[in-house]
This record gives structure tokens, C-alpha cells and sequence, in this order.
């Protein structure tokens, strides 16, 4: 019997191609997902990398709650005119502790992986305000409420302890200091901030939304967008290597 003839078992029978397809689908299934259940993690360790402070956090909440994720991504593609623009391509270790993950659909405004750093705390202030302000031609909503807001993180411990749930490394020293370190980061005072340092390295303390009288929605939101994307030190590793 020549190989075609063989074949001609499957092409007349369909339920003999039913269970070929199926062997076949299976065979390559198990090829692609079962080396998945011997790795402990797909993701590479990268140095820098930590989880969000309390103020960050209650950050990323009003980013969550106001939906700028509908507007923006924070994924950098490996592409060479991702890289030109916005910098580094992002790492899948710089989102290992945001849960949900923030890398978004679609693109209506710029990619805000790296936007951290980019402008300084009145320019986000006056952007989230009025974005008209300062990109004249902007359809950016404006968002002025957050600087008149009080930010309520009565609950950031809890929040903080639901993260740790699903393991983001929040030991309990870090929870049960969280509404001291909300207070230290959003005013610098030392040495509230000293202290907060030794918990989240390198984290930015200071008035993030100009009014040192209060600790409003602003502070949170915009000490969030300046921790975006600066954890790595890029400067420690080959910048241009797998662009394309
Ligand atoms: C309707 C879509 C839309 C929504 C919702 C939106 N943005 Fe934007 N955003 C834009 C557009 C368009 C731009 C580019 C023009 C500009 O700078 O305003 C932009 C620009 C920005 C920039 C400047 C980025 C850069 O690299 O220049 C930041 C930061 C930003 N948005 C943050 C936010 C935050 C935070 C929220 C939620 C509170 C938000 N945006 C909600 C559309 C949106």
C-alpha cells in the first residue's frame, strides 16, 4: 500500500480524521504547555524591581477607578520605533506585581510605561487638571476633582494584604507601617521618608500635588505615574540587544 493509499483512510473516513486531528492537537499541546508545569516562574528575576508603596498603590487604584487604562498601555514593544519613542521595551518583571496587569488594548494616548520621570509633578498636575494646558490639541479628559480630593486609604493595609494573597512580597512590617508610609511619602518628612526608604528603595517622597496641607487623590495618582517604568536601572543592562 503506497502512502497515498494510506491516506485515503483518513480522507474517506471522518471519524478517523477526528481522532487523527485530535492525536495531532494533543501531541502539540503537550510539546508547548507541559514544560510550563516544570518552571517555577516564566518570568526573569530583574534587579530593582519592588512592589508598590502604599501611596503608589492608592495610586494605581485611581488609575484603576478612573479607567485610564481604556486610553493607555504600559507595554513597550520590542520594536525599534516602540524603543525610539518611549524608551526601553518592557520587561515582564516590571509588571510582576501589578495585579491586575496595566498593559492595556489600545493606544488613544502615548504608552505610559516609562512615563515616569518623564515631566515634572506640576506638569502631570496641570495635564490631569486640564490637559488642554499644556497639549492645546489634547482629548484627554480633565480630572481637576483629584486635587481637591482627600485620598481615602483608610483600607491601603487591607488592599496591601489582598496583594499579598496573590504574591506580591508585602511582608507584615510593610502592611502594618502602610498608613504611616502613605503620610511619610506624600509630605517627605523625615524621618518618615528615611524609613520608607529601607522598605521601598529609591521610592520618591515628596508633595507630589503642590498642597503640603493635605494628602489628596493628586498625590497618590501622580506619585504612581513618576514610579512608572524606573525601577530597572537600564544602565546595567544592554540597551539595544533583541530590538528589531
Ligand atoms: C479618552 C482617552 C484618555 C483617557 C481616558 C486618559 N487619557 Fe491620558 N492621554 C490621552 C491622550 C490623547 C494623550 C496625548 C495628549 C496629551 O498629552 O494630553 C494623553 C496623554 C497622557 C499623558 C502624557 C503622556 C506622555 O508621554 O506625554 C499622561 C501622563 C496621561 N495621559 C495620563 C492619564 C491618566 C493618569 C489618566 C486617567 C486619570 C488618563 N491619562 C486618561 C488620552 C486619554
Amino acid at each position: 500500500m503506497s502512502v497515498w493509499a494510506k491516506h485515503k483512510v483518513f480522507e474517506k473516513n471522518s471519524l478517523v480524521l477526528l481522532v487523527g486531528i485530535l492525536v495531532a492537537v494533543a501531541i502539540g499541546g503537550l510539546v508547548e504547555i507541559a514544560p510550563l508545569f516544570y518552571l517555577k516562574s516564566t518570568i526573569e528575576a530583574v534587579q530593582g524591581v519592588r512592589p508598590y508603596t502604599p501611596l503608589e498603590l492608592a495610586g494605581r487604584n485611581i488609575y484603576l477607578r478612573e479607567g485610564c487604562y481604556n486610553c493607555h498601555s504600559q507595554m513597550i514593544r520590542p520594536l525599534r520605533d516602540e524603543v525610539e519613542r518611549y524608551g526601553h521595551y518592557s520587561l515582564a518583571a516590571e509588571s510582576m506585581y501589578d495585579h491586575p496587569f496595566q498593559w492595556g488594548s489600545k493606544r488613544t494616548g502615548p504608552d505610559l510605561g516609562r512615563v515616569g520621570g518623564k515631566y515634572s509633578d506640576e506638569w502631570q498636575r496641570a495635564h490631569l487638571v486640564n490637559p488642554r494646558a499644556v497639549a492645546p490639541a489634547s482629548i484627554m479628559p480633565g480630572y481637576p476633582f483629584l486635587a481637591t480630593t482627600a485620598l481615602d486609604y483608610e483600607h491601603i493595609a487591607d488592599d496591601m494584604n489582598a496583594q499579598a494573597t496573590v504574591g506580591v512580597p508585602y511582608t507584615p512590617e510593610m502592611i502594618a507601617k502602610a498608613k504611616g508610609d502613605v503620610l511619610a511619602q506624600a509630605a517627605n518628612d523625615d524621618p518618615g521618608a528615611a524609613d520608607l526608604a529601607k522598605r521601598y528603595p529609591k521610592a520618591l517622597a515628596r508633595d507630589f500635588d503642590g498642597n503640603p496641607s493635605e494628602v489628596t487623590e493628586m498625590d497618590a495618582l501622580v506619585a504612581y505615574l513618576q514610579v512608572l517604568g524606573t525601577m530597572v536601572d537600564f544602565k546595567t543592562y544592554d540597551d539595544k540587544a533583541n530590538v528589531r
